[in-house]
């Protein structure tokens, strides 16, 4: 994992921020872009793409990483994430199990409102004691 400095987030933001607009949110109006960097340097970029059976619909940060799995990516250095609302977007639940799959508890994930103020923290502080490949085995 290489380390992130504060002009790759910055610069990890604007993607997130491009990828945004490309939300389909018409039952929350509340849109989110996401940002993951691999650790060869590659970006994907996600959004939210809601349905109207509700439960189908998919977040950003999931949109992301299974773009990027889907392309053979398997090692990740940060994620960034920003949405329309007044509070960071912090991923969900979900999102933090599918993040965990591949990504190592010490990674920077970066949650931002939409006015770009944000906070910094790691998968492992956002999903401690987490569900993984280890613990299938008998
Ligand atoms: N959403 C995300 O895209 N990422 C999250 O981590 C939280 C929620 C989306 C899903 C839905 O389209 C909208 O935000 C409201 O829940």
């Amino acid at each position: 994992m290489n380390r992130i400095d504060l002009e790759e987030m910055e610069k990890m933001l604007d993607l997130a921020e491009e990828a945004m607009h490309h939300a389909y949110t018409p039952y929350s109006n509340f849109q989110v872009g996401a940002c993951l960097r691999t650790s060869d340097g590659e970006y994907y970029l996600g959004c939210n793409i809601e349905n109207a059976s509700y439960t189908p619909t998919v977040c950003a940060e999931r949109t992301a990483m299974f773009k990027a799995v889907f392309d053979g990516k398997r090692s990740f250095d940060g994620i960034a994430i920003i949405c329309s609302g007044n509070n960071p977007s912090f991923p969900c639940g979900v999102c933090r199990q599918v993040l965990s799959e591949f990504c190592e508890s010490g990674m920077p994930v970066l949650s931002s409102n939409r006015n770009r103020e944000y906070t910094v923290c790691t998968l492992g502080e956002l999903l401690p004691h987490s569900f993984g490949i280890g613990d299938l085995k008998a």
